[in-house]
């Protein structure tokens, strides 16, 4: 069975995941924090695009503080013409990491396993395969937004979690959670079932189950 693909995101009242400059700004309160490094700790493996580890530099990695008992997930990136900086924190050998990389580029990179997967942008549902004979059970998509758009578009997606902050961000070219081309048609539509809400001091988190 394929890896269930839990989709998580923080953003702002207003609808963005970053600002126009794309650099990472804080959106999720505290105890969104605790919850999220909770649902890391959860999960399998944690995937994020290669626009994501070159804007915020994230290690991917359970904290401590948040968590009682720590088990790190399996760090996954997509990076299609392996660009990842080396110096980037989801290298530091904290936990395994794989690079997904176009057919053809792949590089030797210090801190991860780097595999071949597709032409052109990374073939989904075949590193789905390569996960799950991993036994990655698990896989949290934590953004950016051009990567939430790929598993949505391939139909990946089984739950969609977003904390929404209390702020104003702007701009018609700041990231939102779901980028890419978008559906153009009604009947193309994602439909969702909200399974629960949560207010929390600053924000409220919304969790749904893709129909
Ligand atoms: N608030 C939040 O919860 C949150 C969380 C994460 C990120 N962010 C923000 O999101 C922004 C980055 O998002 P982004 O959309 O620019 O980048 P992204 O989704 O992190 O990465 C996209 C890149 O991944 C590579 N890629 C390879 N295969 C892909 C595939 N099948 N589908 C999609 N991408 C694939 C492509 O680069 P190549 O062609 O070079 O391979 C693509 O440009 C930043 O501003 C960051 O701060 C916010």
């Amino acid at each position: 069975m394929r890896p269930k693909v839990i989709v998580n995101c923080a953003m702002s009242a207003d609808g963005k995941i970053a600002s126009r400059l794309r650099k990472q700004v804080r959106i999720s309160d505290e105890a969104d924090m605790a919850r999220v490094h909770k649902l890391r700790n959860e999960c399998d493996a944690v995937l994020v695009g290669v626009g994501t580890v070159i804007a915020d530099d994230p290690s991917l990695l359970v904290k401590k503080t948040y968590v009682d008992e720590v088990r790190q997930p399996m760090r996954v990136v997509l990076d299609s013409k392996c660009r990842i900086p080396q110096d980037s924190k989801v290298l530091d050998g904290k936990s395994p990491t794989l690079i997904f990389v176009g057919e053809g580029n792949v590089t030797p990179v210090n801190g991860a396993e780097v595999i071949a997967c597709g032409v052109g942008q990374i073939d989904l549902e075949s590193m789905m395969l390569i996960l799950e004979k991993r036994g990655v059970r698990s896989l949290l998509v934590e953004g950016g937004g051009k990567t939430i758009w790929s598993f949505v578009k391939a139909g990946l997606v089984d739950e969609f979690k977003v904390f929404i902050g209390s702020k104003i961000i702007g701009g018609d070219v700041a990231p939102t959670p779901v980028d890419g081309e978008g559906f153009a048609q009604e009947d193309e539509f994602i439909q969702l079932k909200l399974v629960k809400t949560r207010l929390s001091e600053s924000g409220a988190l919304l969790e749904f189950e893709v129909e």
